[in-house]
């Protein structure tokens, strides 16, 4: 079984450290680039360098664990910079979730405590589920998305690239929330939440333009899907 080694030391990036513990898996240790973790150990868990060393552990499997609400952006950056290969990437499950025969979970994906898929979910690569989300039948949730803790999507539910649903939002069946936009904490989404947005409240309603580092990728994915084009692919 290959070794896990997780991008980041902070607070997600730990609790990832606890879900692979929890499922038995091989953990080596954090890759940080913050020299003063180097190391150390964050709850037990050996930050072994920064991520430069991700080239002298060709056995290693990985997962990025960052982002915060503030620059939810910054898993796909990285995951941008290293540049590896998609088989490089593992996917964490904790034990408790409940993953259905029918859904399918992309590289580099982390399911934490209590996650449940019902049927027919599809989630894509390097997507965050923190605890107790629930996510029902023929939900879709895009590359890069993050669903904090109590997230609850209804059935056939789109959650765009890069998004962020701040913890215990509701997403109304049928419903989708655009790429790179980001739902507050407790907010209820009633209506298709547009690309690059920031939407709060029961019902929610726009409250803003997205942050930058958002807006960043939503362009650069925009740039990719052109050059994509003029390639005729
Ligand atoms: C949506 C969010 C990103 C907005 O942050 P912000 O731009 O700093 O917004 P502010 O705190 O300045 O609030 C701006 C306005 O929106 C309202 N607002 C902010 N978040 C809200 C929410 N979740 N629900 C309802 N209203 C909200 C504020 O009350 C304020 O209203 P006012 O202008 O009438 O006083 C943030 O509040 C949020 O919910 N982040 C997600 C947090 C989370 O899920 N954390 C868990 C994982 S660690």
């Amino acid at each position: 079984m290959t070794e896990l080694v997780i991008i980041g030391a902070g607070g997600f990036a730990r609790e990832t450290a606890q879900a692979v513990r929890a499922a038995g898996l091989p953990l080596a240790g954090h890759l940080d680039d913050d020299p003063a973790l180097h190391g150390v150990e964050v709850d037990g868990v050996p930050v072994l360098g920064g991520t430069e060393r991700i080239h002298e552990l060709p056995d290693a499997s990985f997962v990025v664990c960052v982002g915060s609400p503030r620059d939810y952006a910054s898993r796909a950056r990285v995951v941008r910079r290293l540049g590896l290969p998609e088989h490089r990437y593992a996917t964490v499950v904790h034990p408790t979730a409940v993953v259905s025969a029918s859904s399918v979970l992309g590289p580099g994906t982390v399911l934490l405590a209590h996650t449940v898929l019902t049927a027919a979910v599809r989630v894509g690569r390097h997507v965050a589920v923190m605890p107790h989300t629930v996510l029902t039948h023929d939900d879709e949730v895009g590359d890069f998305a993050t669903l904090a803790s109590g997230v609850r999507l209804g059935g056939a539910a789109r959650i765009g690239r890069g998004a962020y649903l701040g913890a215990g939002s509701l997403v109304r069946e049928g419903t989708s929330v655009g790429a790179w936009s980001q739902v507050g904490m407790g907010s209820t989404v009633l209506a298709d939440v547009p690309a690059g947005e920031v939407w709060v409240g029961a019902p929610a309603r726009r409250l803003r333009a997205a942050a930058p580092p958002a807006l960043e990728q939503l362009t650069a994915d925009d740039d990719t899907t052109l050059a994509r084009g003029v390639n005729g692919r």
